[in-house]
């Protein structure tokens, strides 16, 4: 049976969708076949970083709508075999329901080892329905006081929806820029006051956003690829020294 890992953060643009697909390809590094599914109902993102958009005809309504078995609005990466696809709505009023969600992910949960929902951000409509098949939750949050607060926010929701294995991931991190910016004294700071267990820090990356603009996977050698496979073996319960800064 597929782990079902929803990416959620409080503040938009922290990097949820690029750690969703990051850690997809990490997964499938480990040996795992790896659905994600983007949850994300009028702002889809996963399918244009992943460079399929291009190809999508069905999305997660039609399967639901009845307009198409699952396995045809399921896309295979092109780069990396054994990840595959969930398209979110066009449209916000073809948001699904927190039920028929999680009845979906139940049967694809077969099929993966790893199921990695990209969450919309913030509690609206959308985070109960992206939150309800998940087992646990990774939120993502920049090093920065708006970031941070809006964090610890969802983290409250999500435990009154009964997520207990909550974690944080600390993206985009500058060293240099954290200490300029001088609101935190350190890292514990910022850990605190999300309230959420540390599961790892991505490195500000440009390589990796350069190529998540054009449709390529974040992989090989670039600093944020090594992150997410650091932070895939941590979700595997495997014990990884935690990096700063590499
Ligand atoms: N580690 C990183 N290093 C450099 N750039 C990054 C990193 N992570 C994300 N980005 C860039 O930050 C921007 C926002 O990332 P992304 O779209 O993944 O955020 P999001 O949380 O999914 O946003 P939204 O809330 O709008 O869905 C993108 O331009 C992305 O390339
Ligand atoms: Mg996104």
């Amino acid at each position: 049976m597929g782990k079902v890992t929803v990416i959620t953060s409080g503040k938009g643009g922290t990097g949820k969708s690029t750690v969703t697909a990051g850690l997809g390809a990490a997964f499938v590094r480990r040996g795992g076949r790896v659905l994600l599914i983007d949850c994300d109902a009028g702002m889809r993102g996963i399918d244009l970083m992943l460079g399929v958009s291009g190809e999508l005809v069905f999305d997660i309504a039609d399967i639901i709508n009845g307009n198409c078995p699952p396995s045809s609005a399921i896309y295979p990466c092109k780069n990396l075999p054994e990840l595959y696809i969930l398209p979110a709505p066009q449209n916000v009023r073809d948001e699904l329901s927190p039920s028929v969600m999680k009845q979906l992910t139940v049967v694809m949960k077969d099929y993966y080892d790893q199921i990695l929902i990209d969450c919309p951000a913030g509690i609206g409509s959308g985070f109960e329905t992206a939150v309800a098949p998940a087992d646990r939750a990774v939120l993502v949050a920049n090093a920065e006081p708006l970031s941070v607060r809006s964090c610890n926010k969802v983290r409250r929701k999500l435990q009154h929806c009964a997520i207990d294995d909550i974690s944080l991931i600390i993206n985009r991190f500058n060293e240099k820029k954290f200490r300029r910016m001088d609101v935190y004294d350190d890292l514990d700071a910022v850990i605190d006051e999300a309230g959420a267990r540390l599961l790892g820090i991505v490195p500000e990356d440009s390589a990796a956003s350069s190529a998540s603009q054009k449709g390529q996977p974040v992989e090989g050698r670039m600093k944020a690829s090594l992150a997410f496979d650091r932070i895939a073996a941590r979700l595997d319960g495997k014990s990884v020294p935690l990096q700063i800064g590499t």
